[in-house]
């Protein structure tokens, strides 16, 4: 593992043409998108795409087409040589760190969107969200044209945007989602979580709890109404305001009927703590459930 500064490169066409030199040399890129303040989720993601690959980029950019007006891109945490120290460690070869004009040129009017898995939770609650982050990731893989990009668990519902985005647009790249890494209390890690004070911090815990908790319920056979219900509870106990506790098909976040033991489930939660809004999430095991 190389633990040099990587080299920052702010245009597209030069980094383009990087990953197209390296790969015409026989390399195989991996690609870590991410918008900074970095932490140890994507560090994980990084030494993933290390191992995989011989060469890796990974881009550093708040993208402001995926805010909402009333969300954090004014004070969403960014620095950009601490993130490159900590990507120094994990033998990261390129940081593309674009400026907002060059990632959305004067004029641009082109607008990626997803529909399926980008209609229901953060895609109700968060309208246009998808549709930047589909954007800024299409326009980010013409830049850095990798061999795989990494997105983690964390993210469920846009892990399954990009999937479908690739799928429809025959984008050249493999998409790989890697697990998500928590503190030793259960907090899925997020940059987000830096805004939170001790209080919320401790209150945050009962994301990944209500989450542990519908693995269990899953498990003994409850219903999925039931489950929803008491991840609900679970959230509101600890002053966290829901925006949804849902058990779902994993792959498509469509309802799952009552009787259905074969489709892989998943539990989503998303709240708000203060100021501070947190999704997480947890793909439930297989369960048999007893024949009437
Ligand atoms: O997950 C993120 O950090 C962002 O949504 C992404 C994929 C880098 C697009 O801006």
């Amino acid at each position: 593992m190389s633990d040099s500064y990587p080299i920052v490169i702010r245009r597209h066409a030069d980094m383009r043409q990087r990953i197209l030199a390296s790969q015409a040399a026989g390399e195989r890129v991996g690609f870590v998108p991410t918008m900074g303040s970095l932490h140890a989720g994507h560090a994980s993601l990084a030494q993933r795409a290390a191992a995989d690959c011989t060469a890796v980029a990974v881009s550093i950019f708040v993208n402001p087409t995926q805010f909402g007006p009333h969300e954090d891109f004014d004070r969403y945490p960014r620095d950009l040589d601490a993130d490159c120290q900590v990507l120094a460690q994990h033998g990261v070869r390129w940081v593309f760190a674009p400026e907002v004009t060059e990632m959305y040129p004067a004029h641009h009017a082109t607008r990626v969107v997803v529909g399926g898995p980008a209609e229901p939770f953060e895609g109700q609650l968060r309208p246009g969200h998808f549709a930047g982050v589909a954007t800024v990731v299409c326009r980010l893989f013409q830049a850095v044209p990798a061999d795989a990009a990494y997105f983690g668990a964390k993210d469920w519902q846009q892990s399954l945007v990009i999937k479908q985005m690739v799928h429809d647009l025959a984008l050249p790249i493999e998409v790989l989602v890697c697990p998500t890494v928590r503190e030793s209390d259960g907090l899925a890690l997020s940059s987000r979580n830096a805004y939170l004070s001790s209080a919320e911090r401790h209150r945050a815990t009962a994301l990944a709890a209500a989450l542990k908790q519908a693995e269990q319920d899953w498990l003994r056979g409850a219903s999925i109404p039931d489950i929803e219900q008491a991840m609900a509870t679970r959230l509101t106990a600890a002053s966290i305001t829901v925006d949804y506790a849902a058990v779902v098909a994993a792959d498509t976040l469509m309802p799952l009927s009552p009787a259905d033991q074969t489709t892989p489930a998943i539990a989503l939660v998303a709240g708000q703590i203060g100021t501070t809004r947190l999704i997480d999430n947890l793909p439930l095991p297989p369960r048999t459930l007893p024949s009437c």
